[in-house]
């Protein structure tokens, strides 16, 4: 590091004098191309539910989805991404309902892209848990959340969502062994192009409690995801994560959930040369809700907390603000 002068010469107050000197300065801009909008789906017809954990989010039924589809193209938001809220009768403890092809994504995948063409991307999870009825993303016997037997699954789930349209397949259970298999059927089966985002560093975390309400698997999960999502006391073992998913051929990286997790993502960009997604998860959104509506905080902190993610090195956040701040920016 090269400081040149001291005070009283140097004043380093003199480049924030003013508006405009800020804005010259600046080092990290937020814009709507950093975006990524997750939606919550429901069954039935005309549905827009509101979600108690979450102040402000919804959840729509298929046919709802242009409601919130429409300003996301409208603000030029690049992806959004598909979480199904399944009802229990079509849970089992094989996760089924991920492989029927009018399951509630498949459904929603079709719509978009029937009615909004390349004009955005979608992104869908690869993982049983909205489809089991013990809430875990994978097989299960005698306790042991089965690694091998799951990836058959999770290959014609990942096959089947690509065949609906989905542009990007975001294998999230944390366990081993997916990416490469998944990226070796998807070639096989001619989808050369469909890009996968691993959820390479994901973390045991106690945010992900109002989520798991909004898709309805936190009343079924038994136990908790110890033995696939990491340890937060780790960060050399998320690098390692990172760097086989990337060797067995990842197109970009995520690390969730976000805010505690800020020197994640900054080792990962210091360490790999690749697009690191960043996820923001519920609990944190639904923390900043209740702090800017009980007066605590005002509503710059969204920003800012997104700010955060572009300084550590993040190109993109999965944000429940996306929608809010894409309106913001583009006023601007
Ligand atoms: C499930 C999944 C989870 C989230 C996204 N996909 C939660 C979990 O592992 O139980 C959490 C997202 C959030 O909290 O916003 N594979």
């Amino acid at each position: 590091m090269i400081i040149t002068g001291k005070y009283p010469n140097l004043r380093l107050r003199r480049n924030r004098k003013y508006d405009w000197t800020r804005r010259l300065v600046q080092e990290n801009t937020l814009s709507v191309n950093d975006l990524i909008l997750p939606i919550f789906i429901i069954d039935g017809k005309n549905k827009k539910e509101s979600i108690k954990t979450m102040p402000g989010i919804f959840r729509y039924s298929v046919d709802k989805i242009p409601l919130i589809l429409d300003k996301a193209v409208k603000y030029k938001i690049p992806m959004v991404a598909l979480f199904p809220y399944t009802r229990k009768k079509f849970k089992d403890k094989f996760g089924s309902e991920a492989l029927n092809e009018d399951n509630l994504v498949c459904k929603a995948i079709r719509l978009i892209k029937k009615k909004y063409k390349d004009k955005i991307g979608i992104m869908c999870d690869v993982a049983l848990d909205p489809y089991t009825n013990h809430g875990h993303d994978g097989l299960v016997k005698n306790k042991e959340i089965l690694n091998d037997q799951t990836i058959e699954i999770l290959i014609k789930q990942s096959l089947l969502q690509a065949e609906m349209g989905c542009d990007v397949i975001a294998p999230s259970d944390m366990m081993d062994g997916r990416i490469l298999k998944i990226r070796k059927s998807l070639d096989k089966n001619n989808f050369k192009n469909i890009q996968i985002i691993s959820y390479a560093a994901k973390y045991a975390s106690s945010f992900y409690g109002p989520f798991r309400d909004a898709v309805g698997s936190k009343k079924s999960l038994k136990g908790d995801k110890k033995t696939y999502q990491m340890d937060f006391n780790n960060s050399l073992e998320a690098i390692r994560e990172i760097a086989l998913d990337i060797k067995e051929g990842a197109d970009m990286v995520m690390v969730k959930p976000g805010m505690p997790y800020l020197d994640i993502i900054k080792q990962v960009k210091d360490n790999f040369k690749i697009p690191v997604i960043a996820y923001q998860v519920s609990g944190e959104y639904s923390l900043i809700v209740n702090g800017i509506n009980k007066g605590l905080i005002n509503k710059n902190s969204i920003i800012e907390t997104l700010t955060s993610f572009k300084r550590a090195g993040a190109n993109a956040i999965v944000t429940y603000f996306a929608e809010t701040v894409a309106s913001k920016l583009s006023s601007n």
